[in-house]
């Protein structure tokens, strides 16, 4: 199931993948001076405050002075009101930098993402990616916000509060320090058990949605096998076991509150007895004793704050450690330092250099081996074989996504891996067998093709496309909703889009891999209009499926087992090569 909840996620081992994060701070150390500063002056202003109670009682109640009652009083009072203002702005700036940093973090982690190449998707999972995107991100978050902010203040206010009261008494405050242990050791103790139980109960939890997310997706399928009594029921069961869980926890949870809250009150009362036996002999004034109380409140509870935040701040050091791998991860293929020259648009001349390749994951069995294939500029290719032959492969070799294991493949001369893999695919349009749409408007869907592109250069890609009369037929035309949450389009719709968007890049190779679902006629029809507006005036390389793309094109390319074991045309092919005759007797329907 999926980690949506966070806890359980990993700890770290140490604290040590925290220092990541300094880079993504110091950016803004105005702003952390500036929360430093807040933080020095309210914590100033907290301390200062027993000290005015206790001067208000020694010498403005003792000594039934009331000019120094009002003075103290309004010392009180401006000691509380700088307090506040100052503990505000440092919540503000902490928290500011907080969330500043975690937005810089997950920018930095997708911008990195999105370039690696697809050897790094093989061996890591896209919920994995998602789930450090977010989960990790708001662990981080949370940390580096309000975590930050109140370590900061309970670290000052612990220490700052522990020296006042060895001033004011040094031996109570040894008492208190043996109190804090005796209230922060339960906390430490039962905060594991209770993090435990929290993470079992995100489980749950997640188990939960994560049934609820397959069942919506396969509503159709559910209602009509009427199949809700039972989902209904496999639900219910989920939530129960996630409520049975949650129950346990806020048990243990009722238990330490009510212990600590037992723990703080005995303490305090003792300390309260003690101090008034001191004042009535007369080795402590009530002044002193107001003072210390009040001390003693600051430090015993910034000591339990800051215990409660240790475990946060593991889980936020585990989450930084894998944030940063996925910001350090480098891709295989990238360009060299000093790439060759490509103009603005090339002749598309395309060599297979005797090309040999197998998948880093299968490094045993050659996806391609030993292909050898020149293509013309401005000429058609079509290749052909039974799946798993090693047809994509070529494309994926051809966009440098994987490097050939031997052999070279050339465009225009250039080897491919002596180019910016960048400029490479500027120059290539892929129409791939499913196509995928964003959950962008038609016009946008369309643009992807050129970022660039005007309205009316969309429109035009559009016809040409055969694209154009279906896309003004939608709901809103061309500021309809695609992709998942709008409207759904039929298989040759979709295809039509993807066309659009090659139309609309005008690269000098195309690469076309058909759609194997076979269309109905009028689908077909338009499709292979739109395709011939796309193929004229560049170098095409389509993975064939259908009759009417092999009868067309002079070359074909049959492949088998990685290699290829024949070349020639339909007419050729069918006369001479077996498996081109079982394929298209199979595949195309003809005979
Ligand atoms: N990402 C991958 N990792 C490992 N093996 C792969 C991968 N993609 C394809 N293959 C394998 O490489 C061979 C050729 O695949 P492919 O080029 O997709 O075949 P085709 O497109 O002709 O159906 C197949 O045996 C396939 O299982
Ligand atoms: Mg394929």
């Amino acid at each position: 199931m999926s980690n949506q909840t966070g806890s359980d996620r990993p700890s770290a081992k140490s604290l040590k993948p925290l220092r990541t994060l300094w880079p993504f701070i110091t950016p803004y150390y105005r702003t952390l001076i500036a929360a430093l500063l807040a933080l020095l002056i309210a914590s100033a202003a907290m301390l200062a405050m027993p000290v005015a109670l206790r001067f208000l009682i020694d010498n403005g109640f003792i000594a039934q002075n009331m000019e120094t009652v009002n003075r103290y009083f309004g010392w009180f009072l401006a000691a509380t009101v700088i307090f506040s203002l100052f503990a505000a702005m440092r919540y503000y700036l902490v928290t500011w930098l907080g969330e500043r940093v975690v937005a810089d973090i997950r920018n930095a982690v997708y911008g990195r993402v999105i370039r690696m190449d697809p050897s790094f998707f093989e061996v890591t999972r896209t919920g994995e990616v998602l789930s450090r995107l977010t989960t990790d991100t708001t662990l981080v978050q949370s940390i580096s916000g309000s975590g930050l902010s109140i370590a900061l203040r309970s670290t000052l206010s612990l220490v700052g509060g522990l020296a006042m009261l060895i001033l004011t008494s040094p031996q109570m405050a040894a008492y208190t320090l043996i109190g804090i242990v005796v209230v922060v050791v339960p906390v430490i103790i039962t905060g594991r058990f209770i993090r435990k139980l929290s993470r079992q109960s995100q489980d749950r939890v997640a188990d939960t949605s994560g049934l609820a997310g397959e069942t919506l997706n396969a509503m159709q399928t559910i209602q009509s096998f009427t199949l809700e009594e039972l989902q209904t029921g496999r639900y219910a069961e989920a939530v129960r076991q996630s409520f049975k869980t949650a129950v346990k926890r806020i048990r243990l949870n009722a238990v330490l509150i009510g212990l600590a809250f037992v723990l703080v009150f005995c303490m305090l009362t003792v300390f309260l007895w003690a101090g008034s036996r001191a004042v009535l002999a007369g080795s402590m004034t009530p002044g002193q004793l107001g003072q210390f109380l009040m001390y003693a409140f600051f430090v015993g509870s910034s000591a339990t704050a800051l215990s409660s935040l240790w475990g946060e701040v593991q889980r936020a050091a585990g989450a930084m450690e894998r944030l940063s791998e996925l910001m350090q991860a480098e891709p295989v293929i990238r360009a060299p330092a000093e790439p060759e020259y490509l103009p603005d648009r090339i002749d598309g001349r395309i060599v297979f250099d005797h090309v040999t390749f197998s998948y880093p994951s299968r490094p045993e069995s050659r996806a391609l081996d030993d292909v050898a294939l020149e293509i013309e500029p401005g000429s058609t290719v079509a290749i052909v074989g039974p799946s798993g032959a090693g047809k994509s492969t070529c494309f994926q070799l051809l966009l440098r996504f994987y490097d050939a294991s031997s052999g070279t493949i050339k465009v225009d001369g250039h080897e491919i891996s002596r180019l910016d893999p960048l400029a490479l695919r500027r120059q290539i349009g892929l129409v791939p067998q499913e196509t995928v749409l964003f959950g962008e408007t038609a016009m946008e869907n369309i643009r992807y093709g050129r970022p660039d592109a005007s309205d009316e250069e969309v429109r035009q890609a559009a016809v040409l496309a055969a694209a154009d009369t279906f896309i003004q037929q939608l709901p809103e035309g061309y500021q309809t909703f695609l992709g998942e949450r709008g409207t759904r389009l039929s298989g040759g719709q979709r295809q039509r889009i993807a066309i659009a968007r090659a139309i609309l890049k005008d690269p000098p190779i195309l690469l076309l891999d058909e759609a194997t679902s076979s269309l109905d006629a009028e689908s077909e029809r338009l499709v292979q209009v739109a395709l011939e507006h796309l193929m004229e005036n560049r170098t095409t390389l389509v993975i064939a499926h259908r009759l009417a793309t092999v009868k067309k094109v002079d070359r074909i390319v049959v492949m088998e087992h990685g290699r290829i074991v024949a070349i020639g045309s339909h007419q050729e092919l069918t006369l001479n090569n077996e498996l081109y005759a079982r394929l298209s007797e199979l595949q195309f329907g003809d005979i």
